[in-house]
């Protein structure tokens, strides 16, 4: 009897440890290839929601790896990376002193960029493990991430459970839906952080990419890259991209804004009607006649030139990323929202569904 009991005592222990480290198990990290009808191929991870690669045809039909990263999940683990191709959130860019105000509380978020927060803290989304699922689509290849911050995640409120969906459609494609839930009012941004080097990865700077951007207004920010407040007319300024221009024709001038931001590394307010997918920004580079088309939802989108790319880090292929190696083209809303009521408000409400989608759409000319 007493034998019963104890083997009992045991079977329920054993029953309660393991559902306990199944409900803290990780999924296991995986990497999905997805490849369209065009044979464009895309690699992404789990862990951070990472694009690892995206191989898109140039002029003559030849393919090359568009974008910065490295050659396995892992590599993302162990390199001090910054953000090459990841998911970013909660928050995308910056909130200054890491804290801001809800509904009467203040919340103190961690603090990674100097005084101020930056990309979601210490831990953001770029560092988790999502739950990951390949699917088929009319469009094209996608894969479903899905993952739960939990409430007080880097000092953020409410649990969010967030949804990303990329897909490679056959149009060549590299189409991004974002939504969440929250049970708590919250704040969120998320965007994604591929650096492009349309010549190829590790091929040279991205100077000479030549860009436009469909953006009357930028937003000016301080030395720690955050807003003034204000937002200020591109014209008569090294930041008019209303007509295409190379990156590096005016990003080594002697003006404020360059200089604060160690080049470009700022939030250009996009033209039309914020929740409508239109056209931000065409990239060209015209060696291999790729362009890219970046259409988003989204009310901004940052435009980070790689400044502090240092040759420090060697890409896949074993050629290093030295500065400007690669550019990043941010869709999100503008920096510091929480603390600047005049911005595009970026809380979201207990019960409401926050809903995004960016398109970075692959040509050649
Ligand atoms: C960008 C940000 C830059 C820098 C970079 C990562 O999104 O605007 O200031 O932090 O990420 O190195």
């Amino acid at each position: 009897m007493k034998l019963q009991k104890l083997s009992y005592s045991l079977l329920v222990l054993l029953v309660l440890v393991s559902s306990a480290a199944i409900a803290h198990a990780q999924p296991p990290v995986t990497v999905y290839k997805l490849r369209n009808s065009h044979g464009v191929e895309t690699q992404i991870t789990n862990y951070g929601g990472i694009v690892i690669s995206l191989k898109v045809p140039d002029r003559n039909g030849k393919f090359d790896d568009v974008v910065l990263g490295f050659k396995t999940a892992q590599d993302y683990m162990r390199k001090n990376d910054p953000y090459l191709g990841a998911i970013i959130g909660r928050y995308g860019n910056r909130i200054a002193k890491g804290r801001f105000t809800l509904n009467g509380v203040e919340y103190k978020l961690a603090v990674n960029n100097g005084e101020n927060h930056l990309h979601g803290g210490i831990k953001g989304f770029d560092k988790v493990v999502w739950t990951g699922r390949q699917i088929r689509t009319k469009d094209g290849p996608a894969v479903v991430l899905t993952y739960l911050s939990k409430d007080g995640e880097e000092g953020y409120p409410g649990n969010l459970r967030v949804r990303v969906v990329y897909t490679l459609t056959n149009k060549n494609e590299l189409k991004i839906d974002y939504s969440a839930t929250t049970d708590k009012d919250t704040v969120l941004n998320l965007t994604h952080h591929s650096y492009f080097n349309l010549a190829g990865e590790g091929n040279g700077d991205i100077l000479n990419h030549e860009l436009k951007i469909n953006a009357d207004r930028f937003v000016p920010t301080d030395a720690g890259s955050i807003p003034t407040g204000e937002l200020r007319k591109v014209s008569g300024t090294p930041f008019d991209f209303l007509t295409s221009t190379a990156i590096g024709a005016r990003i080594n001038q002697d003006e404020e804004q360059l200089k604060l931001g160690n080049g470009y590394d700022h939030t250009f307010v996009i033209n039309g009607t914020a929740g409508r997918l239109r056209l931000a920004a065409t990239a060209r580079e015209t060696s291999s006649g790729r362009v890219m088309e970046v259409w988003t939802t989204e009310p901004g989108m940052q435009l980070y030139t790689g400044n502090f790319l240092d040759g420090s880090l060697t890409g896949k292929s074993g050629k290093p990323y030295p500065r400007r190696s690669g550019f990043c083209l941010e869709t999100q809303h503008y920096p510091d929202s929480p603390n600047q009521p005049s911005f595009p408000t970026t809380t979201l409400k207990k019960g409401a569904t926050y809903k995004s989608t960016t398109i970075y759409r692959f040509i050649t000319q």
